[in-house]
């Protein structure tokens, strides 16, 4: 029996909702489906385009609506999904429910997707039943993306990720006030930049006051910190051992995409990975950007490596460690609106020949959010089960 194609879409409106809907479309899959289309707060309005036989917008929170679905796509988030899964499940409804939020992803019964990566462990668990498919955090979605031939091959005794990661993670309103506070620093010197025989410490002095003084309103969505001119090494909750949330799911994220831990089996082989990260919010607009350090479990040659890098899958876009290469492709600004991943400064590190350094880059709003969904969806479409 093949899964239906109802589908309902909730939160399609919202940043990485419209980035979904736009790949959705790019990609064809709405000659696919046939598009239930949900709404939190206006629903009997109008449906967008894509729309079929259900032109009207449905509340989000009709529970015999949502039944109708085959599969939910949810975009919406955390607070959503904690609201009305529960209460969908409990009705009786056994369909697909597909979900960038958090609410879910580490569940026994859910599965993270990435399928370029973990395409096997998604198979297996789509054969075993389960429903849950969950979008993983951006941050581990693009380093596994750029990085994940390395682990697959079974090199890696732990690895280490420092990342620069951009203020989209934070949401939409977080970009504006990004771009509104670097407005305001380049409006406080703008009279000292035009003129060329003003002293450049009077114009650092001028921003770091500015920096330190922004309102509350101008640094409201960054706790109170400016981020234009500045870093943030510290993102979402504190775990209250010394590690931030962002950093904790580096770790279990990771081990739980490529099926290794203690749900996958007891066997040396499923053991976990240690990864330990220091997670940094810097003044790029939607792409993350991170450092790794790998501890490889044996020394292979620097070409082998750079080969399993570069052909695991189609996205990954090889940069040859030269300044060059690096300044021309290695940046947010050139990553931003694109599936590409690309991988560089891969060499071996001054501890020894088991120590391997790479920098990678990935749209947070892409390969960290929207595509993993959409590719799920296809793969429930096509899915003989
Ligand atoms: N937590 C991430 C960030 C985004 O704040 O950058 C969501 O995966």
């Amino acid at each position: 029996m093949k899964v239906g194609n109802v589908v309902g879409l909730v939160g399609w409106r919202g940043m990485v909702g419209s980035v979904l809907i736009d790949r959705m479309i790019a990609e064809g899959d709405f000659d696919l489906i046939e598009p239930i289309f949900f709404s939190t707060s206006n629903a009997g309005g109008r449906a967008p385009a894509q729309a079929k036989n259900e032109t009207k917008l449905q509340d989000g929170f009709d529970i015999a609506t949502l039944k109708k679905c085959d599969i939910i796509i949810t975009a919406q988030g955390g607070d959503y999904t904690t609201e009305v899964y529960p209460k969908l499940r409990a009705s009786g409804w056994t369909g697909y429910w597909i979900d960038a939020a958090k609410t879910l992803r580490m569940n026994k019964d859910s599965v993270i997707v990435l399928d370029p990566v973990n395409r096997n462990v998604i198979d297996a668990a789509l054969a075993r039943g389960v429903k849950d498919y969950i979008g993983g955090n951006c941050t581990v979605s693009c380093m596994l993306m750029g990085v994940g031939g390395v682990f697959k091959a079974g090199l890696v005794e732990w690895m280490n990720a420092h990342t620069y990661q951009a203020a989209s993670g934070g949401g939409a309103a977080n970009m504006r006030e990004l771009i509104t506070q670097y407005g305001s620093l380049y409006s406080e010197v703008k009279d000292l930049l035009d003129d060329p025989k003003s002293a450049i410490l009077e114009i650092d002095r001028k921003i770091t006051n500015k920096q330190r003084t922004f309102s509350a309103a101008e640094t409201e969505h960054f706790r109170g910190v400016p981020l234009g001119g500045n870093l943030i090494p510290w993102i979402d909750r504190d775990n209250g051992d010394g590690t931030s949330l962002e950093e904790w799911k580096g770790g279990a994220e990771t081990n739980k995409i490529l099926g290794l831990g203690a749900d996958f089996g007891s066997s040396p082989e499923f053991a976990a990975i240690p990864i330990d990260e220091t997670c940094v919010r810097v003044g790029a607009m939607r792409c993350h950007s991170q450092s790794l350090t790998f501890k490889l479990k044996k020394n292979v040659p620097l070409a082998d490596l750079e080969a399993i890098i570069a052909n695991d899958n189609a996205w990954v876009k090889y940069v040859p460690n030269v300044r060059e290469e690096t300044e021309r492709h290695l940046t947010p600004a050139m990553v931003a609106g694109s599936l590409q991943i690309p991988v560089g400064r891969v060499r071996k590190l001054a501890m020894g020949p088991e120590y391997l350094g790479a920098f990678t880059i990935g749209d947070q709003l892409l390969w960290g959010a929207a595509e993993p969904l959409r590719r799920m969806l296809r793969i429930l479409l096509q899915s003989p089960l």
